[in-house]
């Protein structure tokens, strides 16, 4: 059994800190992507609040395959392009959604969710995939989540290359 360090009752930025220490502790030793991300996944549900569906879809030829996640079934492929993640794979940046609904093109999995943010893996300059993070609360998501998404990517982009 694991066991961590993750103060949920700190601020958000000191609460990513200790997240990124513990995905950076759970994933040192193990060189398979997959159970990499679905452990990265299932860190990052427990730990963070509010939340209806966390994974990841990777970047296999020019579309977006569904990987492993918590939440509800999902769609499983999806272009580049399209939808939020597909805007964040062809831009390569992170995309904070406040209302999903004002989307254009947003692509429904879940009804429930109101607010989405979609981080990008680069790794040597390959996109490898992307972090996906749905919402049922509109606006959960705000620019201290950015970069702390971003900072735990960091952490595992070289762990699923
Ligand atoms: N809402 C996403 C699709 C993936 S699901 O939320 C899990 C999108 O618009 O790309």
């Amino acid at each position: 059994m694991y066991k961590f360090d993750v103060n949920k009752t700190a601020g958000k930025a000191e609460m990513y800190l200790d997240l990124s220490a513990a995905l950076a502790a759970l994933t040192a030793d193990e060189p398979d992507a997959i159970a990499n991300m679905a452990n990265a996944a299932a860190l990052i549900w427990e730990y963070l609040p509010d939340l209806n569906w966390a994974g990841f879809y990777r970047a296999i030829d020019d579309e977006l395959v569904l990987g492993p996640f918590q939440g509800k079934a999902a769609c499983i492929r999806i272009a580049f392009g399209k939808g939020v993640c597909g805007a964040a794979a062809s831009t390569r940046e992170a995309q904070c959604i406040e209302d999903v609904h004002a989307f254009p093109g947003h692509i429904t999995c879940d009804a429930a969710s109101a607010s989405e943010l979609v981080v990008p893996i680069v790794q040597e300059g390959r996109l490898i995939g992307v972090l996906d993070l749905d919402s049922p609360v509109k606006g959960r998501f705000d620019q201290d989540d950015v970069r702390g998404c971003t900072e735990l990517m960091a952490v595992l982009g070289p762990r699923i290359a």
